[in-house]
């Protein structure tokens, strides 16, 4: 017995040595293998890794590798060098450990399903003709969620919210009740959901407590009840989003189990993000009069024939530009869309830098992009960039494009739908989604902070790398229908 033990310490400690020997070789990036053997940074990566990537990129700049949890990551930071990681296939996998994250997170294995054809499948759904109805469908939703949230209110009566839970809450019902099949247990779900998205950042990270471990799997496990549709128990044939879903898992030969699992991946991917990027945006304008004052005079200016609530509307957003609002979403996102991008390297790759330089990448540690140190966060291309200016994309009235760094000028000057093959499939739907619920929440309610003098609140800093950033905190809000609307 006690020489098993012995020959199971010295493995680990040959395999701790052959793990934290790894030296840098000739015109390979940087390398800083951080203090702790086999874990390397993986603690302050975990904590805050937008600090602890621009701690990395003062000291080594656009291009370094680090140790994280025993793999070799190497993180790439100059936004002109993008598409040599987003456009290569041969050399770089998204979907390897894409499937690892997804089996961690949801319990699902998915890999009998070909990457293209998922991604054709979702494409069909959020453009054309279909996008249009979906957009229809959503603005619907929202305004009879903005009302029946309003039953039992005297009309004149201030509420009092959140803005993060009012903005997640009512984006998330009403995207569900846009893409899934179930009408009656939207709140239900919803709670059950933000449970489940408050552990998942610690979840991927395999760092939850005990306590923590039980809420997230029973959490999961009621959502999967939850999410069940009727078709799976053979009792409903309908149109749905979900419903074309169910079909195209089926045809790919996914067993009932998985598919029940597959359905909280989709509600994580499709709902997660609108909800936290409305609460930024609507934050921000709130704590930024002149910009508040610049969207509530573009909207008044949209030739509204039918201002009420109760009626449906015309699709303003097709048939009117709004510079100002765009503007104002791209600010936000640029400021609080932390997404990474990762790949695995597959075969040994050179990668060309923008400047000519060349790096070897080694086959089987990850790459990484951050947009949100840059070109998001990057003072030399965003004018002091961790201030929110409404107009920062705005050139007379139109949305300007032309950023520069070094000179150079860039195509990727902020990132927050992703790029290349992965970019986001539901990025029009999304803008018209947050578009449609901040117009008709300006149109409709009188929206104020509780106390004039409150800041936003900061961010998650657990979050980063996962989409949308969220606040630790809420900004407290009073809203009521309008005069006009009580009235009408
Ligand atoms: C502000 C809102 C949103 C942001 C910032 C956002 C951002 C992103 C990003 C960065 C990715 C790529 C992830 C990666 O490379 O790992 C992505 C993927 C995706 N997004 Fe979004 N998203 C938003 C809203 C939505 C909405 C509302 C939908 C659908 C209703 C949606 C559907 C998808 C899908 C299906 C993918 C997967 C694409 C693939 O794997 O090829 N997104 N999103």
């Amino acid at each position: 017995m006690l020489w098993t033990i012995f020959l199971l310490l010295n493995g680990v400690v040959i395999l701790v040595l052959l793990f934290s020997t790894r030296t840098r070789k000739k015109n390979e990036p940087p390398l800083d293998k951080g203090f702790i053997p086999w874990l390397g940074h993986a603690l302050e990566f975990g904590k805050d890794a937008a600090k602890f990537l621009a701690r990395m990129k003062d000291r080594h700049g656009d291009i370094f590798t680090v140790r994280l949890i025993g793999k070799y990551v190497t993180v790439l930071l100059d936004p002109n060098s993008f598409d040599a990681i987003t456009n290569d296939t041969d050399c770089l996998d998204f979907t390897r450990s894409r499937n690892q994250v997804i089996q961690r997170i949801f319990s699902l294995q998915l890999q009998s399903i070909n990457p293209t054809a998922e991604r054709e499948w979702m494409e069909q759904h959020f453009r054309g003709l279909s996008l249009s109805k979906l957009c229809g469908s959503m603005n619907s939703n929202l305004q009879k969620l903005l009302l029946s949230d309003q039953n039992g209110c005297s009309p004149s009566e201030w509420r009092q919210d959140g803005l993060f839970s009012l903005c997640y809450s009512l984006l998330f019902r009403a995207g569900y009740l846009t893409l899934f099949e179930k009408r009656d247990n939207t709140t239900e779900v919803y709670n059950e959901f933000r449970k489940f998205d408050d552990l998942l950042a610690k979840l991927a990270r395999c760092s939850l407590k005990r306590e923590e471990s039980k809420t997230v799997t029973l959490s999961r496990e009621r959502l999967w009840e939850l999410l069940s549709p009727k078709c799976l128990r053979g009792e409903s044939e309908s149109n749905s989003w979900q419903q074309s879903y169910h079909h195209f898992l089926q045809e790919n030969g996914i067993d009932a189990e998985m598919q029940k699992k597959a359905l909280l991946l989709q509600l994580w991917t499709t709902q997660c993000n609108a909800g936290p990027a409305a609460f930024w945006l609507l934050g921000f304008l709130l704590t930024h009069p002149e910009a508040m004052e610049a969207v509530k005079s573009e909207i008044r200016g949209l030739t509204l024939q039918d201002t009420s609530l109760q009626r449906p509307p015309i699709n303003l957003l097709e048939a009117h530009s709004t510079p100002v609002l765009d503007s104002v979403l791209s600010e936000t996102l640029r400021l609080t869309a932390a997404v990474m991008i990762r790949r695995e390297v597959v075969h040994d790759k050179v990668l060309q830098m923008a400047n000519g330089q060349e790096y070897h990448l080694r086959r089987g540690d990850m790459v990484c992009l951050f947009p949100f140190l840059s070109p998001q966060m990057d003072p030399q291309i965003h004018q002091e960039p961790q201030v929110f200016k409404y107009d920062r994309f705005l050139n007379h009235r139109e949305m300007k494009d032309t950023f520069y760094k070094n000179g150079k000028r860039l195509k990727y000057y902020t990132m927050p739908w992703g790029a290349g093959s992965n970019i986001c499939v539901g990025k029009d739907f999304a803008v018209t989604a947050i578009k449609q619920f901040v117009i008709l929440l300006l149109t409709h309610f009188d929206l104020e902070m509780c106390d004039p003098e409150d800041k936003m609140p900061p961010v998650n800093a657990s979050r980063y790398g996962f989409g949308m950033l969220q606040p630790d905190g809420d900004l407290q809000v009073r809203h009521r229908l309008k005069r006009t609307q009580n009235e009408s």
